[in-house]
């Protein structure tokens, strides 16, 4: 694992791939600020101050674009959980890969894949957790519920670094198994940590909202969403 820790940027995710060739792979990319952090969905993540993680993970695999790939942004959200569960905190997971706790966001996750032409160059798996974010930081985030570690601890953890080394040695000492075997290598953890199947739910896709039933997650991460008998099975969106 290599280090770059950079003082400002626009995004860490777009350093990243737009340095991707001088960087090696398992190169981790951090910043103290960043002054357009991109979500998913072409959302914004917004700049709380220093004491919150913005990171970057450069994975370039010596092999071709592996299917697993896609869902490495669950396995993240399970190492996240996991890294948050340490400190005694119980967040949960919604899908696909939001880390929330009690139904406040803590940690997005956005992966991007480097492609130049038809060659697969590498993966930019990106995130934002909230570590230092005090009570008044997280109400700037206007369109949801936002919290951090240090809120949720009462103030008695708020080392962004001590957080970051945990869920990087956790991310790293499973990141080869989790590649060879994919998403069922997570389930039993990803399924464990989500508290809305069997609920009604509204799921915002590109261009419309789906109501339905959280049937299951399948073998792939996929949400099945059942509606008047019918099973849409959902790879991307937003649960509402
Ligand atoms: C989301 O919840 O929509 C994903 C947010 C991802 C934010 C992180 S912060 C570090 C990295 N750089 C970016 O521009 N975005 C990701």
């Amino acid at each position: 694992m290599n280090f770059l820790s950079l003082e400002e940027v626009d995004s860490t995710n777009l350093y990243a791939k737009k340095h991707l060739a001088e960087l090696d792979d398992c190169t981790v990319v951090t910043a103290s600020r960043q002054t357009a952090g991109r979500g998913r969905l072409n959302r914004s993540w917004l700049d709380l101050g220093e004491g919150n993680l913005f990171v970057s993970i450069v994975l370039k695999p010596s092999a071709a674009f592996n299917k697993n790939f896609v869902n490495l942004t669950q396995f993240l959200s399970v190492c996240i959980c996991k890294t948050l569960e340490d400190y005694e905190l119980k967040p949960d997971i919604k899908w696909p890969n939001d880390v929330n706790i009690s139904g406040k966001k803590i940690a997005g996750i956005l992966s991007e894949t480097v492609m130049q032409g038809a060659n697969f160059k590498g993966i930019v798996l990106g995130f934002g957790i909230n570590i230092l974010a005090g009570k008044e930081d997280v109400k700037k985030v206007a369109d949801k519920a936002v919290t951090s570690l240090s809120i949720e601890t009462d103030g008695k953890f708020c080392d962004k670094n001590d957080f970051l080394t945990k869920l990087l040695n956790l991310f790293f000492k499973n990141y080869n198994k989790f590649i060879e075997e994919g998403f069922c290598f997570i389930k039993h953890d990803y399924l464990s940590r989500l508290n809305f199947l069997g609920k009604e739910i509204s799921v915002k896709l590109p261009d419309e909202i789906k109501c339905g039933i959280a049937e299951s997650i399948d073998n792939d991460g996929a949400l099945h969403l059942k509606k008047d008998n019918e099973i849409f099975v959902l790879t991307i969106g937003d649960i509402l």
